[in-house]
């Protein structure tokens, strides 16, 4: 009897497994328990031509909120529309539009949903290149994390994000999307940004697919202008712009999209080596590449294309799986099949890596979202925190002079506080803010309220605007200001003057804010100058004019909360710069990574001097810190050696700091020149008054010290190379 139940239990055991896993009464792609791969294969198998197509064109949805109108915005898609961007931020629109896919539509093939969260969805965080000067990528990742909880709870299922373009010219307004000048740490930014809107699995409910953006070397666009042509030769493709997208793929970023420039005579996205050769042959991507917001029928305007049809082509053939609101992919790949021009072959394989990152969201089992109100959603407690962490993580104090701050609050001070950023809460969003709303932003004002109350006597007067040429509030001004006993201008940028298509000729504050500055300086008061903008600013003019400058960029929700806390001394501030500040627009390019010169005691301008006012890495704190010298585990290494190098840094003043340190490596001569140093790895460690951190740094040769040539390949030549921290240096020689 046993045994005969036995064999039963395996015989029962064997068919249910099987019925399960062939589940005869739905199709393997409908199956949740069938491998992706065969749930891809089984669902491409199924489908028309025209379906696939349709799987491969992005439309928008859901321009404005009227819920009213539901019908009427889910009328304006195809059923077998691949993806929407969209704008909405409610599950009623969302859920409406896909039901049509899922229920209109043959097979039921959900649409993905894209959207722009760059810093966060509605708990806008700092911009980007505001949170590389925190150097704190954990932070980054919870920030994202949040990004991705809110987005996707709103019906967003992937983000057009991370942007990772090394951008060195402070004229292009997209300068501020990015983590600066770096490539280490675009790369190290991109990944943790990719980590926190992916988690370990896309599928769950508050993560979202991310974009690596926008490939690729669209930061070098010419003269900062945007949309233009970029010089850029296959070595520097390789050592300068594909470092953070490597980085992002290996991470496992789902997407990239293809990038609007002209790459030295093959635009971005109708550029086959880029987008096929290294991204899926050499990287073996298999997720897909939209295109950029009609890059596709641009190529025209680029005269790379004659006509839509041609565009159409030509980015399919390179290698953008998706065209974004282009219209040329829905209106001209059939023709383009039907004519040999595109194999059925090439259109299957696109097909598959837009439903394989649509499997891996889930979306085909978990097609729609729960409704839930906007607070389970937005601006949690958590969210706020993290934040505001974050912001005040990013703050840069760029001078600081007599240690004017923190502003005493021990003595019930007068503080005039003055300019176009005190009340311009909007401002301090920054670009690309997505469903931040300026309700949810703390004003310069309000925060410094909070701060000093009790604390100090804050009188407050307009003094100028953020341009034009009205001067008429400067007497008043003068007036606050001789009353006061220290004056605190807050100027900067719009949000509207960073972001795409805001390209400046020059990076200096307009003239009517240096202006107002120089005013305020002849009153004899101490000045503080705080900074919130999204691009490096020339400071020639006002530097000398000011006692203290603090960088707060533009912190998003926190607002003038973490500035206010700096001011106090409530924050010390540990930020430091992920980009250079020139002292001039005439400097730009200025980056710290640049080759060597063949006269370095030569070729300066007749001028100005040709060093940065500030440079990539620099930010003062209210305490002090004493570098020790680099100690290095073995100075003769065999090539596959690694090595570790480490600094005593000493917090020697009076308060507890953190404090980050940069790890540099110089290769002083190589058949490739390379910069006079490259960062390679950095570490922030709060130090208490009077106590020491080791700061440590396991060099691996062939990932730190090698270098590529013009084809991607990496090398590592013996010789001498040199490991640096701020001035410090130990040398290390590398041998067979
Ligand atoms: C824009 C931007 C890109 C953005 C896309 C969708 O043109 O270049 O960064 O993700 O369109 O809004």
């Amino acid at each position: 009897m046993k045994k005969l139940t036995f064999i039963s239990c395996i015989l029962l055991g064997g068919w249910l497994s099987g019925a399960m896993a062939a589940d005869k009464t739905q199709p393997v792609y409908k199956s949740a328990k069938a491998p992706i791969e065969e749930r891809v294969n089984d669902l491409v198998g199924k489908m028309t031509l025209e379906e696939k197509i349709q799987q491969l064109n992005q439309y928008t949805l859901g321009r404005n909120n009227n819920a009213n109108n539901v019908g009427e915005e889910v009328k304006g898609i195809p059923a077998e529309i691949g993806s929407v961007i969209y704008f909405d931020a409610d599950a009623q629109l969302r859920n409406a539009a896909q039901k049509k896919a899922m229920e209109e539509s043959r097979l039921g093939i959900p649409i993905i949903f894209g959207y722009d969260v760059i810093h966060g969805f509605r708990t806008v965080y700092p911009i980007s290149l505001a949170q590389a000067c925190s150097w704190n990528l954990n932070l980054v990742e919870d920030a994202c994390a949040i990004a991705a909880q809110e987005a996707r709870m709103s019906g967003v299922d992937w983000t057009f994000s991370p942007m990772i373009d090394v951008a060195r010219d402070g004229r292009w307004g997209r300068v501020a999307e990015g983590y600066g000048e770096d490539p280490y740490t675009n790369a190290v930014f991109g990944v943790a940004s990719v980590k926190g809107y992916q988690g370990e699995d896309m599928s769950d409910s508050k993560r979202v697919a991310s974009c690596l953006k926008h490939y690729i070397g669209y930061g070098a666009s010419e003269a900062g202008r945007d949309y233009v042509y970029s010089e850029i030769s296959n070595q520097t493709l390789w050592d300068t712009y594909i470092p953070p997208y490597e980085a992002g793929v290996k991470a496992g970023a789902a997407t990239l999209m293809s990038s609007f420039n002209d790459i030295s005579g093959v635009p971005g996205s109708a550029n086959y080596y880029t987008l096929t050769d290294i991204l899926k042959k050499q990287w073996k991507h298999d997720g897909f590449v939209v295109s950029d917001w009609g890059a596709v029928p641009q190529l025209i305007d680029q005269g790379s294309a004659a006509n839509r049809k041609e565009a159409a082509c030509q980015a399919f053939s390179a290698g953008v799986e998706m065209d974004m609101m282009g219209h040329c992919y829905d209106r001209h790949m059939a023709e383009l099949v039907k004519e040999g021009k595109i194999t059925m072959e090439q259109i299957d394989d696109a097909v598959k890596r837009v439903l394989r990152v649509k499997f891996r969201l889930g979306l085909f089992d978990t097609p729609y979202i729960k409704e839930t109100t906007e607070q389970e959603r937005f601006l949690l407690p958590q969210s706020l925190a993290t934040a505001e962490q974050l912001a005040e993580e990013t703050i840069v104090l760029l001078k600081n002079e007599g240690n004017i701050l923190p502003i005493a609050t021990d003595s019930k001070q007068t503080i005039a506080v003055m300019g176009p950023m005190v009340k311009n809460n909007t401002e301090l969003l920054g670009s690309w803010s997505g469903h931040g709303r300026v309700e949810n932003v703390l004003g310069i004002n309000e925060a410094l309220d909070e701060e000093f109350a009790g604390k100090a006597n804050l009188v407050y007067a307009d003094g100028c605007d953020f341009d034009g040429e009205d001067t008429s509030k400067f007497s008043e001004a003068l007036e606050t200001a001789r009353k006061a006993d220290i004056v605190l201008l807050c100027m900067g940028e719009k949000r509207g003057w960073s972001g795409e298509n805001t390209s400046r000729s020059i990076i200096e504050l307009p003239a009517i804010q240096e202006q107002f500055i120089a005013e305020m300086k002849k009153t004899g008061k101490p000045i503080v100058l705080v900074l919130s903008n999204g691009r490096p600013l020339g400071l020639a003019k006002v530097e000398p004019l000011c006692d203290a400058i603090v960088e707060m960029w533009q912190p998003g929700v926190p607002g003038g909360k973490p500035l206010a806390g700096v001011l106090s001394g409530r924050v010390n501030p540990s930020g430091k710069l992920s980009i250079t500040f020139p002292r001039s627009t005439g400097q730009t390019p200025l980056y710290y990574n640049q080759r060597k010169s063949a006269r370095p005691n030569s070729g300066k301008y007749q001028d100005i001097p040709s060093t940065p006012l500030y440079e990539f890495g620099y930010g003062l704190s209210y305490t002090t810190f004493s570098y020790g010298d680099i100690k290095i585990s073995k100075a003769d290494i065999k090539r596959n050696e690694k090595f570790t190098v480490e600094i005593p840094v000493s917090n020697t003043g009076k308060r507890d700091g953190a404090e980050v340190v940069h790890w540099y490596i110089s290769d002083p001569f190589c058949l490739i020149t390379r910069p006079v140093k490259e960062l390679k790895h950095f570490d922030k460690q709060l130090i208490k008054a009077g106590e020491t951190h080791t700061f440590r740094f396991e060099v691996d040769p062939m990932r730190d010290l090698s270098f590529v040539n013009s084809n991607g390949e990496r090398f590592l030549d013996n010789g001498e190379y040199y490991i640096l921290v701020k001035d410090k240096k130990v040398k290390v020689t590398i041998t067979d």
